[in-house]
């Protein structure tokens, strides 16, 4: 029955998808364009998690491992199509929760998207590495570019909800996000506690990211 719902609600989320997709390619303006691509990614990341879920006794869970190298693929494929820039990614092998895997895969999907919109311009040529580890007893992903970093156009180059969306979702991991960048490129580092147990991350153990943009 539960497994049943779970493939409802993937094929619910792949036509939501499948329609916004139909919109933008009735758009012209190519901005517009790209901001409905995005979303497409993000409803994307909803489908393919409730595609994977495995329905255990206790709870339900997906393959870290193939979920974060999948959604890699498939982001070099749509947002990296004809551009000279790699993708690379190692995942850890984890079950992770619902609860986990939907934040994790939009806080990929928003890093990844923003190396791709701001660190490569004039179709520059480069390396996004996207990790997955065990570190401290939790989990480490890194989303590393090799980009023109921050510095060269500063923060007010965009739309800016992106910073937002990723506290928001940094937080309900009850995660620390930290940030660096310089003319070499950016990183961003997310620590975040793993347990394999049903409950979800304790809004007790919310921990505030440090600055996640330069000041
Ligand atoms: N990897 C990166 N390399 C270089 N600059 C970046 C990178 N990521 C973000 N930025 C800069 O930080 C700004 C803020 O990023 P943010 O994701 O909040 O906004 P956005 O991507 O412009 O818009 P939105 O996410 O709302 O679609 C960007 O406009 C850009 O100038
Ligand atoms: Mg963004």
């Amino acid at each position: 029955m539960l497994r049943e719902l779970v493939h409802r609600v993937a094929n619910n989320f792949a036509t939501v998808a499948a329609l916004i997709r139909a919109k933008a390619n009735l758009v012209g303006d190519a901005e517009a364009k790209a901001v409905l691509n995005e979303a497409i990614e993000q409803v994307s990341v909803m489908a393919r998690v409730h595609r994977r879920l495995h329905v255990g006794d206790k709870d339900v869970a997906l393959d870290s491992e193939s979920f974060v190298r999948e959604l890699c693929a498939d982001l070099k494929a749509s947002m990296a199509r004809g551009r000279p820039v790699s993708i690379e990614c190692v995942a850890i092998r984890r079950p992770l929760l619902l609860a986990h895997a939907i934040p994790l895969g939009l806080i990929v999907t928003e890093l990844v998207t923003n190396t791709l919109k701001h660190a490569f311009p004039d179709c520059r040529r480069g390396t996004v590495r996207v990790r997955l580890e065990g570190s401290n007893g939790g989990l480490r992903l890194t989303v590393e570019d090799n980009g023109t970093g921050f510095e060269s156009h500063g923060r007010a180059n965009g739309r800016g909800q992106g910073q937002a969306l990723l506290r928001a979702l940094s937080q309900q991991l009850g995660g620390c996000l930290e940030f660096k960048s310089t003319d070499r490129g950016s990183t961003f580092r997310l620590d975040f506690p793993h347990s394999e147990a049903a409950d979800p991350p304790a809004p007790a153990r919310l921990r505030i990211a440090t600055p996640l943009m330069p000041t």
